[in-house]
């Protein structure tokens, strides 16, 4: 049996049962989503009008569009995501930023739109490509055609060892994306973003846009680094303490001193509930170990583990990039 839904205003032909994620694609829309097994929380919409199966999954007048299942007319609202697009352009800027961590500016032929906290892939022209959220400099700005990136040097890395040497400003790159389900929502609880070492690029793009757009919400920022000299990112944490911020937290898990903690920054976090929205994003044992803690808590949690070379694509990357493909925009 089929029905008629609406998707942001656009009408949905959809089956009777279907998810709303799959009659949403039906209609070449696409829910922002993760997991699809009712775990992240990244796929929740609201039904404004009409009702829907929420098996389980409401929350007021939201559901889980993994979990929900269409069974009647209604209107469903959600985010829409900027689609994936390619850009080209060059390299105009290379910074080292600490010991370890450099930061490079793209200039773009044309703007690439995206949501802080969602990534990109870069591949500068004739090496591999890798994977890095777009940020602002550490004093906020960023032009409209900027690309911004943190980039932490490993010695072995095909890429980021290049950077300064056979990488230099003038050299062509192109950019794809972007992809990512850890961007702002909406919201009024609490927001603790926390970062580990280049994590702070995502991060701060997150922090800079809820002091833009969600002035009212309450901030928390754990900023961490193994040692203190690779705490690239404090001029950004004092902008944050100068626009009112007033839990900012710089970690070391070596040395400690009155502006910077010891330890790490788990060992800084506050407790965690329900109301609460947490962002981490660094190495992967800080993010299972924040993920943990939030999830005990039941707070929601969006979560961008780094891996050394490139990240692995979630479920709902390769869906966009394979509808994107078939787009063909
Ligand atoms: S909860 Fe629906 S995609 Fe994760």
């Amino acid at each position: 049996m089929r029905c008629q839904l609406a998707f942001n205003g656009k009408a949905v032909e959809a089956n009777i049962g279907e998810t709303l994620i799959d009659a949403a694609l039906g209609g070449a829309m696409l829910i922002p989503h993760d997991c699809r097994s009712g775990q992240c929380q990244s796929c929740r919409v609201t039904v404004v009008s009409g009702s829907v199966d929420d098996r389980g999954s409401a929350y007021g007048n939201t559901v889980l569009a993994c979990q929900a299942t269409v069974s009647g007319e209604a209107s469903i609202e959600f985010d829409e995501l900027p689609l994936p697009v390619k850009r080209t352009g060059i390299i105009t800027e290379i910074n080292e930023l600490s010991p370890q961590i450099v930061e490079v500016v793209m200039t773009t032929s044309s703007p690439l739109d995206y949501r802080p906290g969602q990534y990109v892939r870069l591949k500068f022209s004739g090496f591999p490509a890798r994977e890095f959220s777009p940020t602002c400099r550490l004093d906020g700005s960023r032009t409209e055609l900027e690309l911004v990136f943190h980039i932490r040097r490993l010695p072995d890395g095909l890429v980021s060892r290049e950077l300064g040497i056979a990488i230099n400003p003038g050299h062509g790159a192109h950019v794809q994306g972007p992809f990512g389900q850890a961007y702002l929502r909406d919201g009024h609880g609490p927001l603790i973003l926390v970062s580990g070492g280049a994590g702070w690029a995502p991060i701060w793009a997150l922090a800079r846009m809820a002091r833009l757009n969600q002035r009212e919400r309450e901030l928390i920022v754990i900023a961490g680094s193994r040692d203190a000299e690779n705490l690239y990112m404090r001029p950004a944490l004092d902008w944050l303490i100068d626009d009112g911020v007033r839990e900012v937290i710089a970690t070391s898990e070596k040395d400690g001193s009155d502006s910077v903690k010891r330890g790490l920054p788990t060992h800084y976090m506050p407790p965690l509930g329900p109301e609460d929205t947490v962002h981490v994003a660094g190495p992967i044992g800080l993010v299972d170990a924040i993920k943990s803690k939030a999830l005990d808590a039941h707070a929601r949690c969006f979560a961008d583990p780094f891996l050394a070379s490139a990240r692995s694509a979630s479920l709902a990357d390769k869906i966009v990039r394979r509808w994107f493909r078939h787009a063909r925009i």
